[in-house]
This record gives C-alpha cells, structure tokens and sequence, in this order.
C-alpha cells in the first residue's frame, strides 16, 4: 500500500506491536528503545532532505520552515536523536523542555499509555542532562537541516524566587544553538511551575527573559531571536487574557499551545482507573479544547500573536483544523506514538493542500471512542 494509510498501516502492523510491547508494556521502555534505534541512524538519516511538498513551507516569527508540523517538546529532551526527527518528515524539532540543573525524572509510576483512548499520561518532570551538557551536545552536532526549538523550564531544586534566575542561565547557555525558545512555565510535573502563568510572576519572569535576550543579541539594533510562551489547556478564558496581555506588553513572538491537560474527559471507560495516575493528560482528548484555545487566541489578538498549535493531533485532519483555528504551524508527540511517521507526512500534506483527509480515507480505525 502507498499514500498515508498505506504508511499509518505499516508501523501500526509492523512498528507499533513490537513498541508496545517492550519492557512487558512499559511505555518509558518503549521511548527509550525507539530513541535509541533513531539515534543509531542519526547519521544515516541526515542525509535525508527535509520533507517539503509544494506549498508547505511558510516563514513564522522570522523563521523559515519547510513544513509547518514539527515535533512537541517532551520526545527528545535531551537532544540525542536530533538528525532523525526532519528524515521522519518533520518540519521542525522542540527539543527539552532543559532546565539548568541536571535532574532524574520523578519517582513512581510516570507514563502510561491508554490506547483505548487515543491518549498518554505523563509525570516524568523534566529528566535532562541540564542545559550546559545540552549546549555542550549540541556544539558537536552539525546544524540541524529544519529550524530548532528549544524548551526551557525550571529545575526541580529551584525554588519560585530563583525561577527567572534560572531561565535565563539556561537561556545564555543554549541561546546559540536554538532557532526559537519557548518559556515553558505549563507541565503539570514541576511542583508550582503553572503559578508562572500568573499575571505578576509571568510578567517578572518575561522581563528578565527579554533583558537577557537582547543582550546575548548584541543590545539594541540587533535581531533577537523569538521567544514564545508555553500555556496550559486547563487556564479560563480570562486568566488566558492576561496571559496575552501580559506576551503583548513583553514582545513574546508567540504561544505555544497547549501543554498537556490536568482534566481527565474524554477517557474511554474502561480506562477510568488507569486515567486516575496523576500527571498531565496528552493525545485524543486534547484534540478539542486546544482547538478552541487556538481559536481564542486567534479572536483575542485578531491573529497578529502566531500560535504553535499542540495537542491530539492524530489525524490530518485534525492538523487543519487547527490551522483552521488559526494555528500558523502545529506540533505532534502523542500522534507519534500511535500513528507513527506516516501521521507527520499526512499532517504536511494534508495542511499544504488545505483539504482535509476523512478518517475512512485514512485506512485506520479510530482509536478514541468518544466525540472529538
Ligand atoms: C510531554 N510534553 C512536554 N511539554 C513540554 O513543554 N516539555 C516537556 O518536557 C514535555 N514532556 C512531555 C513528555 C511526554 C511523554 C508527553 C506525552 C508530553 C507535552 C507535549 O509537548 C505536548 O504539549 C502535549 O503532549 C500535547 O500534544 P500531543 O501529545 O497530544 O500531540
């Protein structure tokens, strides 16, 4: 079989069943498994061009991209199959989120899948080798052939006073390496990190982001690079307006939204007592409320704020829709894991010709048993 669904078919016949089942079910084992094996033909796959089909490529926030779907934050955290991901068909690459101090990822039980839901929870909270190790990495890796994000957060030892502190170190260590930086102050993982979305205490951690910013750029008169802000799904519409407020007043050059969800709607069921494992929700049931994050972002700023939309994306079909909402480029993690590569060259495509694929078209069966 050829196209997209002969593509989705193959890895979820033939690449999925051998994932899943890695480590007796483990998620975290199967991530790292498929990290490695990526990062064997890391430099086999560099030769790869980057995948851009005519009327894909699009310049956002000063940056060109050959395609508009990139990979979420959370895949690669620590950069270590960088060359892999454009091969794969993405149009750009989130790596961490990093933060300053080197640190493990939580204790206890911290990633679960739940197919029957189309959907992951995860708790990992930022496991990295630290943003100096990552700089170091990244300084030995030819330039990546698709632009480069960087995450940034806060460390688990870093307390609410040392947070802007603590950007900013990681910031001056990775500013060269990065296309664009994202402030992530929205997992659910990190104990009061989403109280950064706060009108004050954003707006204290953005000022020192700027400063620092336009400092590494050599002062005034010369070209920062962007940085965006990271929001969570699960902020009201009102606390989301002073989140744009508070981007306007700093020249934040986009969101990215959205992090992964604290709700648990739209779980199948039967999968009610896995869903109860604490941690932030990604996949199908995020497909809808990240639309209409998009779309309030887009209404409330008449579309002069590019939007970075992410969350259940799972078909291309739901890719356009998000552009649809206003999205300028969109971002896939958990769609990955269930779909596969296929899934990025469907979202490419289907965003570049702007027609949307039916699901039965797609040759696959929904994985989500309630409404999208
Ligand atoms: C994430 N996500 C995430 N986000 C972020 O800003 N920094 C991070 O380190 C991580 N880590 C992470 C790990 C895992 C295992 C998952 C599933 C997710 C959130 C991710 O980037 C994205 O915002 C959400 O997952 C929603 O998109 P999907 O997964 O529904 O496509």
């Amino acid at each position: 079989m050829t196209g997209p669904g002969g593509r989705s078919g193959r890895y979820e016949r033939l690449v999925r069943p051998v994932l899943f089942r890695c480590g007796s079910g483990d998620a975290e084992a199967a991530h790292a498994l498929a990290l490695r094996w990526l990062a064997r033909s890391a430099g086999l796959l560099r030769l790869v061009r980057p995948y851009s089909p005519p009327g894909a490529a699009r310049t956002v926030f000063g940056v060109r991209f050959p395609n508009p779907v990139g990979l979420a934050a959370g895949m690669d955290k620590d950069a270590v199959a960088l060359p892999a991901w454009p091969a794969l068909g993405f149009g750009f690459v989130e790596l961490g989120t990093v933060t300053w101090h080197r640190q493990a990822a939580n204790d206890g039980p911290r990633l679960v899948r739940l197919p029957g839901s189309g959907a992951v929870i995860n708790r990992l909270g930022f496991p990295n080798s630290g943003a100096p190790a990552v700089a170091a990495r990244l300084a030995a890796l030819p330039p990546l052939r698709v632009p480069l994000g960087i995450s940034l957060g806060r460390s688990r030892v870093t307390g609410d006073d040392g947070a802007a502190a603590d950007y900013r170190s990681s910031l001056r260590a990775l500013y060269p390496y990065g296309d664009y930086f994202v402030v992530n102050v929205s997992s659910p993982n990190t104990t009061g990190l989403r109280r950064l979305q706060g009108r004050e205490q954003l707006a204290q951690l953005l000022a020192v982001v700027r400063a620092e910013v336009r400092s590494l750029a050599g002062g005034p008169g010369h070209a920062i690079k962007p940085v965006l802000v990271k929001i969570a799904p699960d902020l009201s519409d009102s606390a989301l307006g002073d989140v744009l407020e508070v981007c306007a007043e700093h020249e934040v050059s986009g969101l990215v939204a959205t992090n992964t969800t604290t709700s648990r709607q739209g779980l199948a069921p039967r999968e009610a007592t896995l869903g109860r494992m604490p941690g932030g929700l990604s996949g199908a049931p995020l497909t809808r409320r990240v639309r209409e994050v998009v779309a309030f972002v887009s209404r409330e700023t008449g579309g002069a704020l590019p939007v970075i939309g992410v969350g259940g994306v799972m078909s291309g079909d739901d890719a356009l829709r998000l552009f649809d909402a206003g999205a300028s480029l969109v971002q896939i993690l958990t769609g990955l894991v269930y779909h596969g590569p296929g899934l990025v060259r469907e979202a490419v495509r289907a965003c570049a010709s702007g027609i949307g694929l039916p699901e039965a078209a797609l040759g696959r069966r929904p994985l989500v048993s309630g409404p999208r």
